[in-house]
């Protein structure tokens, strides 16, 4: 067999270039995860030797990231599927809960248009069930305005079978025609399988294959129970036959780094070869501190005429069909995932299109002046008052004066110069890493209140809220002569597990005040057991103010920021680089 390889390889190299090589390439070695940070619930799908993928992304906004890639390992953000608050008139500001809006989409190619559907959560209401389209994923406004539908359950799929009948599964596992047009669907639902016993039978997809229609699963929950099952029928409403030896992909019951793998979905390159994706979370079987939530892995799939697919368990370091030659080559100006944040806010330029908000944003919090990233502070600050004197402004329901990136490395530097002449008390702006209203570590410059006869003193607060119990919180007044001038505020994690938070001068770096550190596991699971860590910037009043409106003053400017990925852990001992 090696002598084979040899000569086919000798072989390659006589061909003239660019012909028939792929053929002849050696299995890859490669890293999960592919898409590290927050990316849940991955649907991805080949085009044109083009990969896309989309994960969930919840309250956040803009909603839907469209990942690319053309070597399956460099995934730049070529679009938002939401990305509009026109697209969905007011449903971002109706939705309480900090774990609902958009689940678990399918991305799916017909006829020269890309589909995702999905369905969004919101307190009180039916499912709301959208598809959108596009003829050019990298681009925000090529994204229609979605058919929306009623969905019975959450996580629906898109199948056409070979008829041209559109079917879409949902959790449990039900199966209804969807009119794309109308958004109508067949009634009763089918119900077409129930999994093997976990809880939460969920996140199907269907592929038809030598006869067969499959159905890939997820159950367990999407804790460390979180598997991928698979069942198969010669018709696409039943009966289906389980796979004998289920789950077909897991990480349940071992020791493993990435545990909770599961909500998976297959695709082929253009060689043929079948690969799959799946969440999962690099936390150990500890699960305790995973502040990046649930990634995106990849794993090979191999997958005979007639046969089941056999799905390569998921590590750190994977081995598999060779994968097409590395390439950035793609359109749009979005950045690639694992790459740093380098924005300086030249006037005018728009937002960077990796950063988020926490629900659609007001219409003026947010904009570029000739000062950089002005933000206007918001009522409400990052948890909100959600008592029963809680508007819907106070509690942030209407939008937070925040933005951030998602935490894409086990070990990152995160700077940013603020700027911010605080009048009154109450206002306040700095930088935070963010999972949840409830689940957040921040350093904010604000006025301490004033003691007798004296002015308030500007200081630095640091204080956080979470899973497990919070570090005290710390206030240091500002030295006099920092003040008046651009501060630098970093986030820094000092290990895997603890983030530091520090301010200096830019002109003095070395005259660096460290405010506070906090665990990560602050910002793991609990209240944001479904997000991953944001790291950025806000300002608010506190609360002060009246109406929609913070007293006059109080915005903060931001400018030179950075976030510079420093290593990716890929087992409990192991990074990359080497720590
Ligand atoms: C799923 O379970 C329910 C309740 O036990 C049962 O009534 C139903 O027939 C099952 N559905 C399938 C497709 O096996
Ligand atoms: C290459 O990878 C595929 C997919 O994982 C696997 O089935 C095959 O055995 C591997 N080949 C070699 C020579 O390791
Ligand atoms: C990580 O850093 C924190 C804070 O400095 C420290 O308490 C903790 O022991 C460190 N963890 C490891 C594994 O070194
Ligand atoms: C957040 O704002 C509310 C008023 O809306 C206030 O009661 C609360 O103390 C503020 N939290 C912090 C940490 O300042």
């Amino acid at each position: 067999m090696a002598r084979l390889n040899l000569l086919l390889r000798f072989a390659a190299c006589l061909l003239p270039f660019g012909y028939g090589v792929a053929a002849q390439a050696e299995n890859s070695t490669f890293h999960n995860p592919i898409l590290p940070g927050w990316h849940s619930d991955p649907s991805c799908t080949q085009v044109d030797g083009t990969f896309y993928c989309v994960t969930s992304t919840f309250i956040a906004f803009p909603g839907l990231p469209i990942y690319a890639s053309k070597d399956l390992i460099n995934w730049k953000l070529a679009s938002h599927a939401w990305s509009r608050e026109s697209q969905l008139p007011g449903v971002s500001w109706s939705t309480k809960g900090q774990q609902d809006g958009m689940y678990a989409a399918t991305l799916r190619y017909r006829d020269g248009e890309f589909y995702v559907i999905c369905e969004y959560l919101r307190t009180d209401e039916n499912i709301l069930g959208v598809v959108f389209k596009s003829t050019d994923p990298f681009s925000d406004d090529s994204w229609s305005d979605p058919v929306t539908f009623g969905p019975h359950k959450i996580d629906p799929d898109l199948f056409w079978d070979d008829d041209g009948k559109v079917y879409a599964a949902t959790q449990g596992i039900i199966l209804q025609d969807l009119d794309l047009e109308t958004g109508e669907l067949s009634q009763p639902a089918i119900e077409l399988w129930n999994g093997t016993g976990g809880v939460w039978p969920e996140g199907p997809h269907i592929y038809k294959k030598d006869g067969y229609y499959y159905l890939l699963i997820a159950e367990g929950g999407t804790e460390r129970d979180h598997a991928i099952t698979i069942a198969r029928a010669r018709a696409i409403d039943g009966p289906y036959e389980p796979y004998p030896n289920n789950p077909i992909l897991t990480n349940r019951g071992t020791d493993e780094y990435f545990q909770t793998v599961g909500h998976g979905d297959l695709f082929q390159d253009v060689e043929g070869n079948w690969w799959g994706v799946a969440l999962a979370t690099r936390c150990g079987p500890e699960f305790q501190v995973f502040p990046m939530g649930r990634e995106t892995v990849l794993y090979p799939v191999t997958w005979e005429e007639g046969e089941w697919p056999v799905l390569q368990p998921v590590r750190g370091e994977m081995s598999g069909w060779p994968l097409p030659p590395a390439n950035r080559d793609l359109p749009g100006d979005g950045p690639f995932n694992s790459d740093p944040d380098k924005y300086d806010f030249a006037k005018g330029s728009p937002i960077p299109r990796n950063l988020v908000y926490w629900r659609v944003p007001g219409e003026e919090t947010f904009s570029v002046t000739s000062r950089g990233l002005q933000v206007v502070p918001t009522r409400s600050n990052l948890t909100g008052n959600w008592g029963e004197s809680g508007s819907n402004v106070l509690s942030g329901k209407e939008g937070l004066a925040f933005i951030g990136r998602r935490q894409t490395h086990t070990l990152f530097t995160f700077t940013v110069d603020l700027t911010f002449d605080p009048k009154q008390e109450g206002q306040e702006a700095g930088v935070t890493m963010f999972l949840t209203q409830f689940n957040h570590i921040d350093l904010g410059i604000k006025l301490l209140p004033a003691k007798k006869g004296k002015k308030p003193e500007l200081s630095f607060s640091f204080a956080s809220q979470g899973t497990g119990t919070p570090p005290p919180p710390q206030t240091i007044p500002v030295p006099h002569d920092w003040a008046k001038h651009p501060i630098r505020l970093q986030i820094q994690t000092v290990n895997a597990t603890h983030y530091e938070l520090s301010a200096a001068p830019p002109s003095k770096p070395e005259s660096k005040i460290v405010v506070g550190a906090a665990s990560a596991s602050l910002l793991s699971g609990g209240a944001g057991s479904f997000v991953g860590s944001l790291v950025g910037v806000y300002a608010t009043c506190n609360g002060q103010g009246s109406g929609t409106a913070c007293p006059k003053g109080g915005e903060a400017f931001f400018n030179r920021w950075r976030y510079d990925g420093e290593a990716q852990y890929i087992s409990a001992t192991e990074s990359i680089p080497a720590k």
